[in-house]
C-alpha cells in the first residue's frame, strides 16, 4: 500500500471536503487502528491523505487519540510531510482569536501518553531541539501572509494533558514562562512524526484567550468548537494552499532524523 499519498493532514472532521477524487480506506497498524478511516485524494497535483484527529463524531478525546497509529498509517501510505491544523488557546493578550500561529517550539506538559515507537528492542534517541519542519513552516507562513491571515510566525506551543482546560494559575505560569499558545493535541504527534523521519508543521488557529490572560469565566468547550466551526472554511482553504506550497524535494533535516541509528524494526 505504498505511495498512495505524499502529504498527510491530521485535522478536525470539518476537513472532509478538502480533497478531490477522494477515496476512503481502512489502514491497520501494529498500534491498532488510526482515529478513523483515511481519506486519500488530490489537492491540485499533490496526493494527500487526511485523518480526522478525533475521529468521526469526535469520539477520541485528546488524551486518547491513537497518535502512534495515525502517524504510522500515514507513513505506510507513502506520506513524508504532515500538516497539523488545530485549535489552540492564546497565552498572550496581543494574540487574539482568529490569529494563525505557526509555532517553532513546543513544551510537553502532557502526562501518561505513550510518546515513542521505540520502547523495546534498544534505545533510539531522536533529536527534537527543533520540533517542526523548517520548510513546512516557511511554506505555511508565506501562504498565510499572502492570504492576509493575522499571522504569528514562531512562538512556543505548550501541550497540556487535558481534557480539562487550565486553571488561571497554570495559565499565568505558562504565560510567565514566555510561551505563546496552548493546546491538547500537538504532542506526542510532533515527536512521533520525528521518530518516523516525517516533516511536521502545526497550523494553530487561536480560538480563545486562555484563563490566565483575561479576567472572566475562562474558556469553555462550546466556545472553542463554535469558533473553530465558524473558521473551518478559512482553515480548509489555507490548508489546501499550504499543501500546494510544500516542497517536492525534502531538503530539510527531518528525513535524516534516524540516520546512523540502529532501529529495532523496519519503518513502513
Ligand atoms: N484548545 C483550544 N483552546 C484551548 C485552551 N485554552 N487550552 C487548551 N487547549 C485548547
Amino acid at each position: 500500500m505504498v505511495n498512495r499519498a505524499e502529504i498527510g493532514v491530521i485535522g478536525g472532521s470539518g476537513f472532509y471536503s478538502l480533497l478531490e477524487d477522494a477515496e476512503e480506506i481502512g489502514v491497520s497498524t501494529p498500534y491498532g487502528p488510526p482515529s478513523d478511516t483515511i481519506t486519500v485524494g488530490r489537492i491540485g497535483e499533490r496526493q494527500v491523505a487526511f485523518i480526522p484527529r478525533h475521529g468521526r463524531g469526535h469520539v477520541h478525546p485528546p488524551h486518547r487519540i491513537p497518535y502512534r497509529a495515525n502517524l504510522w498509517a500515514l507513513r505506510s501510505l507513502g506520506v513524508r510531510q504532515v500538516l497539523a491544523p488545530s485549535a489552540v488557546g492564546s497565552l498572550r493578550a496581543e494574540i487574539g482569536p482568529g490569529a494563525l500561529v505557526v509555532p517553532d517550539q513546543l513544551v510537553d506538559r502532557t502526562a501518561g501518553r505513550v510518546q515513542t515507537y521505540y520502547d523495546a528492542g534498544g534505545a533510539v534517541h531522536v533529536s527534537f531541539a527543533d520540533p517542526y519542519c523548517p520548510l513546512g513552516r516557511a511554506a505555511a507562513t508565506a501562504t498565510a501572509r499572502d492570504a492576509d491571515w493575522d499571522l504569528v510566525d514562531g512562538g512556543t506551543l505548550v501541550v497540556v494533558e487535558g481534557p480539562r482546560f487550565s486553571t488561571r494559575a497554570e495559565s499565568q505560569w505558562f504565560q510567565s514562562a514566555g510561551w505563546s499558545i496552548i493546546g491538547m493535541t500537538g504532542h506526542p504527534e510532533a515527536v512521533l512524526a520525528r521518530e518516523l523521519a516525517l516533516c511536521y508543521t502545526t497550523l494553530a488557529l487561536v480560538t480563545d484567550h486562555d484563563a490566565g490572560v483575561e479576567a472572566g469565566e475562562g474558556v469553555t468547550h462550546e466556545e472553542v468548537l463554535a469558533f473553530f466551526a465558524a473558521n473551518v472554511e478559512r482553515m480548509r482553504s489555507l490548508v489546501r494552499d499550504v499543501v500546494q506550497a510544500l516542497p517536492h524535494e525534502r531538503t530539510c533535516p527531518c528525513g535524516d532524523a534516524l540516520d546512523g541509528i540502529k532501529l529495532p524494526f523496519e519503518l513502513p
